[in-house]
């Protein structure tokens, strides 16, 4: 079940959090998005716990991933393209005409995903991520709305 991330989720996000990504937001950054972020909509994969999180921007017509999770005992079975799932359809009800996103070099996995799901491949990022230092490849998705 997807749903809309609380407040009182944090303490599982910031475990995975963690687990997940070298460079890890800080729980008061989760806390700006969920309480403050005017743009702002973040979800969780919730089934009897946690198992995977979603970030959206949205400004106007253009929707950004801003981050995607899914705990690694529960990777490999679908979940993070539900997510993404989940995104396109939140785009297409808010009449987006483009999405993007930002992606490190190595991660095959993510970008395959992505790519799956229609996005490409438009610029590269010099040194955009730290721990390890690495290039970001920039991904775009642009909708026909009517
Ligand atoms: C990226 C991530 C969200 C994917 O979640 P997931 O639940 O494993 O995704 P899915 O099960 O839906 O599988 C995604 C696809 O990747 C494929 N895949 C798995 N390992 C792969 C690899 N090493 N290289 C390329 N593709 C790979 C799967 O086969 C699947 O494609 P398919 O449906 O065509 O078979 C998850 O790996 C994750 O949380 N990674 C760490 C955080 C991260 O990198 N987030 C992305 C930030 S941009």
């Amino acid at each position: 079940m997807i749903r809309k991330m609380t407040i009182d989720d944090l303490p599982e996000i910031m475990i995975l959090e963690r687990s997940l990504f070298g460079s890890p937001w800080s729980e008061e950054n989760y806390r700006f998005e969920i309480l403050e972020n005017p743009y702002a909509h973040y979800v969780v994969e919730d089934e009897q716990g946690l198992r995977g999180y979603l970030g959206l921007w949205l400004n106007e017509d253009t929707l950004q991933i801003t981050t995607l999770g899914v705990a690694s005992s529960h990777q490999g079975k679908g979940l993070g393209s539900s997510l993404v799932k989940y995104a396109l359809e939140y785009a297409i009800s808010n009449k987006v005409l483009i999405m993007t996103l930002e992606v490190r070099v190595s991660n095959a996995k993510a970008i395959h995903l992505y790519e799956k799901n229609g996005f490409e491949k438009a610029a590269t990022r010099k040194q955009y991520y730290s721990h390890p230092d690495e290039d970001a490849i920039l991904m775009m998705k642009t909708f026909e709305q009517m």
